[in-house]
């Protein structure tokens, strides 16, 4: 696989724009609205005793949050990923880098090395694209999850995307052989992760005994990609008009998690894709997610700082103890285990 790299490079820098564009998102659109935990008046907790702790990938974990991973390709992009690795060290969070396409053929694993430094005790996502993973040998990525000491790998699947990216690349022939080979020969666990166009229970069915460890939904209902590539391309393109026909296109992140948890039993489920709150959170933990994660929202508060990102990763752990404690659960799994989600309440 060859790339360009300048190309690379500015296509990144383009795609931390245009993600900060709120016409980029599918706001409204996650069917986290129609979701209503039922208020406990009378809980027997003192908020104090609360705990987030939770299990990732089958270990102990201080919280049940995850950054969800991102290419930052311009020039602060070691600067913000080492920040957020940081802040997710103090916090207990676990992180997903973005995309590590060009360390299939670049032999420097430095930075990697110096985030993995910099987060001793996270859980550490490596992530690469299904279409590069299709024609890729096994030592070839055993080598880039190597560098970052990766707890797993996210193969990220973007389908809508590689056809609206003028350069994209979609070509998925022999994917589902490609999943089934990495998760059966990798050294470490791998988690399957779309990028905001969520999972179909079909398409789950399709992937049952693939063996993967986690499914990271990445609904629809926030940063869309379709929409994204279609900023990027030329005003009145092909690709600028078609991402307007498909800026819904997607299973919901509410719908994705619920068909996750009928087609994959037992298995841990991850929740992105338009999570804007710590109550987005209680809401997708409550229907059956054991993770949940934030992209576009973690992004713009390490634009704004070290403090800032922290205050931010503060309010989304608080708005979620928040539910525990309005739903009397005392954990994450409580809130879980309780049946205290209602679906079809209308807005709130
Ligand atoms: C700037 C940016 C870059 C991203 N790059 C990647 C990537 O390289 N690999 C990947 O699997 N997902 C990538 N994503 C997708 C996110 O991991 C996530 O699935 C998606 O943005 C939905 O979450 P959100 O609505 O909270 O942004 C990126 C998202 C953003 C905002």
């Amino acid at each position: 696989v060859t790339i360009d790299l300048q190309q690379f490079e500015d296509r990144k820098r383009d795609h931390i724009r245009y993600a900060l564009d709120q016409a980029n998102q599918a706001s409204g659109q996650s069917g986290l609205e129609s979701v209503h935990l039922v208020h406990e008046a009378l809980p027997d907790l003192d908020f104090e005793e609360l705990s987030l702790a939770s299990v990732c990938l089958g270990r102990p974990a201080p919280t049940p949050f995850y950054i969800a991973g991102m290419t930052a390709g311009h020039a602060d992009a070691a600067h913000l990923n080492l920040m957020m690795a940081r802040a997710c060290q103090t916090r207990g969070w676990a992180m997903g880098v973005g995309s590590q396409r060009r360390e299939l053929e670049a032999t420097s694993t430095d930075k990697w090395k110096e985030l993995r430094e910099t987060a001793p005790d996270v859980v550490l996502v490596a992530n690469l694209g299904i279409s590069q993973l299709i024609r890729t040998p096994l030592a070839q990525i055993e080598r880039v999850v190597a560098g970052l000491r990766a707890d797993a790998l996210a193969i990220h699947l973007n389908a809508l995307q590689e056809v609206m990216q003028p350069e994209g690349t979609p070509h998925f022939k022999g994917s589902l052989s490609a999943v089934r080979r990495i998760c059966a020969e990798l050294s470490i666990p791998v988690v399957l992760k779309e990028t905001g166009c969520g999972f179909s229970a079909r398409t789950l069915a399709r992937l049952r005994e693939a063996g993967f460890a986690a499914v990271d939904v990445s609904g629809l209902g926030g940063t869309h990609w379709g929409r994204i590539e279609g900023a990027r391309a030329a005003p009145r393109s092909i690709q600028a008009q078609a991402a307007q026909t498909y800026a819904g296109w997607g299973e919901t992140t509410v719908d994705s998690v619920r068909a996750a948890r009928e087609a994959l039993p037992g298995m841990e489920i991850w929740a992105s894709g338009g999570v804007r709150s710590g109550l987005d959170a209680a809401k997708l933990i409550a229907l059956g997610a054991q993770r949940v994660g934030y992209a576009k929202p973690a992004l713009e508060a390490a634009l704004a700082g070290e403090v800032a990102l922290d205050a931010w990763m503060a309010q989304q752990e608080y708005e979620l103890k928040t539910a525990l404690f309005c739903t009397g659960s005392a954990t994450p799994a409580e809130l879980a285990r309780g049946a205290h989600a209602v679906i079809g309440a209308g807005p709130r």
